[in-house]
Order: structure tokens, then sequence, then C-alpha cells
């Protein structure tokens, strides 16, 4: 059973790889490492004794692409995660965004219908939600327009399968993911932003290891209990175990219709203040922090109804926040050691 996972390398990609590999998948990796390091090939080989095909180019190349579909029709499936994700990079930059993840996309749609590759696992966001009107956000909710062209670029991707699927025999899953965080218990693979992080747990890991000196709290005059923003931090092991669920459920052939979507979140909201206490509980470091003006774009609340994921695909999240915390802590310490 052979999967091609795009970005693997990637922070959500390679822990997919290790749960897909320690289920008896095969799996092909092709990265571009624009945002990534070819390094974690070998810890994803160090945690599973098994080491990935690894093919590196850009997937808005077509005619690499192609040829790569070419050579790999046997594929059973496609995990795709190479994407762009910075929201306020892609403000900034909004062609680069609009090229690199949809003309991928276009590309990888294209070599699935010419070799008949079937099934397609798409990595969503929970920023199709916007401000949901109720909360949990079920995966009846509205789409919003999106705040970002890295949010319409998650929009229009989830259009494009679903056209794509209406007019082929290919399938789909959309998996809108809410807040990842956390790593490999192993601690060999985690998040590893390049410059600056843009995302909370990575930002509070590096500023209590020293890298930074103050985390910016962004808001504190949030409609919340506390004040500040509240998400559904989920632990990537688990978001990676739901893709191998998607995978089989699509192999399976147990799928409702040809395209599906699934919320992956744990269903609990927590505040950036009790993600930060949670961190200083699970690692004994008092974290230096101030209370800045709120980030442009920034929704107040959102967090998963995943009732429908539970039911449908038999799965949960497990892990608490203090687990999540944790693991993003012993991940820091232990790559900076490696350095
Ligand atoms: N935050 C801070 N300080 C920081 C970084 C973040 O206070 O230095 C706050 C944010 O304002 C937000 C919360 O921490 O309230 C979480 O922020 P992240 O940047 O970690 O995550 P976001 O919820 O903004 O973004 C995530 C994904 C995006 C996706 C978005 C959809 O990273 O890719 O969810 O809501 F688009």
């Amino acid at each position: 059973m052979k999967i091609l996972v795009t970005g693997g390398t990637g922070y959500i990609g390679s822990h997919t790889v290790v749960e897909l590999q320690q289920q008896g998948f095969t799996t092909v990796i092709v990265d571009n490492l624009s945002n990534s390091q070819a390094g974690v090939i070998d810890s994803i080989e160090a945690i599973t004794g098994i080491r990935p095909v690894f093919e590196q180019f850009d997937l808005v190349d077509r005619e690499r692409t192609a040829d790569f579909f070419s050579r790999h029709a046997d594929l059973k499936g496609i995990i795709h995660f190479a994407a762009y994700k910075a929201v306020g990079e892609s403000v900034e930059k909004p062609l680069m965004y609009y090229r690199n993840n949809l003309v991928s996309l276009m590309n990888i749609l294209e070599g699935m219908m010419l070799n008949n590759i079937p099934n397609l696992v798409f990595s969503s966001s929970c920023t199709v939600y916007g401000q949901p009107d109720e909360l949990p956000v079920s995966e009846l909710a509205p789409i919003k327009k999106a705040e970002s062209p890295y949010g319409n670029t998650k929009q229009i991707s989830e259009e494009v399968i679903s056209d794509t699927i209406r007019s082929s025999k290919l399938n789909a899953i959309a998996l809108r993911y809410f807040n990842p965080i956390g790593a490999h218990d192993s601690a060999l693979i985690g998040e590893l932003p390049l410059g600056v992080p843009n995302n909370l747990v990575p930002f509070i890991t590096q500023t209590a290891i020293g890298l930074r000196q103050q985390l910016s709290v962004f808001g504190d005059d949030y409609n919340t209990p506390d004040g500040t923003a509240i998400r559904d931090y989920i632990h990537v092991v688990d978001l990676a175990q739901a893709h191998v669920v998607a995978i089989k459920r699509m192999i399976g052939q147990q799928m409702k219709k040809p395209f599906e979507v699934f919320n992956l979140g744990t269903g609990n909201g927590y505040s950036v203040l009790e993600v930060i206490r949670s961190f200083e509980r699970v690692s004994g470091e008092k974290l230096n922090y101030r209370i800045v003006g709120r980030r442009a774009g920034d929704v107040e609340q959102v967090w998963a109804n995943p009732a429908f994921s539970n039911n449908e695909l038999g799965w949960k999240a497990l892990k608490s926040l203090d687990e999540m915390t944790a693991s993003a802590w012993k991940w820091e310490k232990a790559y900076r050691s490696r350095q």
C-alpha cells in the first residue's frame, strides 16, 4: 500500500509519515524543502526503522509532477500537505500563495486522473469557518469570506477538489484542522519554523529556551472569560492518526460520498493565557510575556464540534493540553541540545 505524502518533511507531514509507516504503509515523500529540512528523513527512519522514499521537487512544476506520477502510478492514495501557511505573509504576497497552493493542487489532481490514482486526503483548515456564528463549529457551518489569501487558498482548494471529483472517479477527504501543536514523543520530530515563529506554541517554547526575548499576547480585550482569544489545540500525533484513518476509509471504500469533510479538533477551547499557564505548569519555567494589541485577522474564538469525525471515522483526539505543551517543550529542548 503505497501512499504519497506531499510536504512529508514538514511538521504535520512528518508525523503522518511516521504513523503511516508504523501501520504498514509504504510512503513516498515529495517536498521542495522550502520550509523544512532534509534531516527530517533521518529522524523518520530513526523512529520507524524505515527510510521513506524522498523526491525533492516543486509540485508547481507541471512537467516534473507529471513525470513523478507516471513513475508512481501504483500509488493507492495521496495525502497533500505541501503548501504555504503563514497568514501574514499571504497578505503581503498573495500571488505567491495562490500560485503555490493552487497550481500544485491542480497538478496533483491531473496526475491522479491520468494515472487512475483514486484517493486524496487534503489538508484544510478551520480558517474556512472564519468567526463562526455558533460554537462549537460543525462541518455544516457556513463558509465565511476568507480573512486572508492563505485562508482563501484553502476555500478555493476545497472547491477545486469538489468540482474535479464531480467530473471524475476520484475520491477526496478534506480534513479541517484546528490548531495543531506538540511533537512526537521521541522528540526526534516536531515543529520547526524557519525564522521568527508566527504561531503561539513555538513562540512560547523559543522564548522559554532563550531564543526570543518575550512573547507578545495579542489582545486581552476579547469577549472571552480572561479576555484572550480561544482556540482548539490538538496534538499533532492525534492529528496524524486521523490521516491514517482517512486513507484507510478511502482504500476500504467506506466513504458515504466521494467528497467528505471532517473537523479535526478536540472540542475544547483554551485561551492564550490558559496555554501559557499550562506551559508554565508542565515545564516549571516562568514565561516572559506581555499583553499587546490584537493581531489583524485573528478571530475571537473557535473550537470544533468533533462529533461527526468521532462517529464517522471512529477517531478521537486523546491528548490533554498539558500533554501537548509538555511534548512541545520536550521537543524544543531536545532539538536545541542537538544543535
Ligand atoms: N498568539 C499570540 N502571540 C503569538 C502568536 C499567537 O498571542 O506570538 C495568539 C493568537 O493571537 C491566537 C492564538 O495565539 O489567538 C493562536 O495563534 P496561532 O498563530 O498559533 O494560530 P492561529 O489560530 O492564528 O492560526 C491557526 C493556523 C493557521 C490557520 C488558523 C485558522 O496556524 O494556519 O489557525 O484559524 F489559518
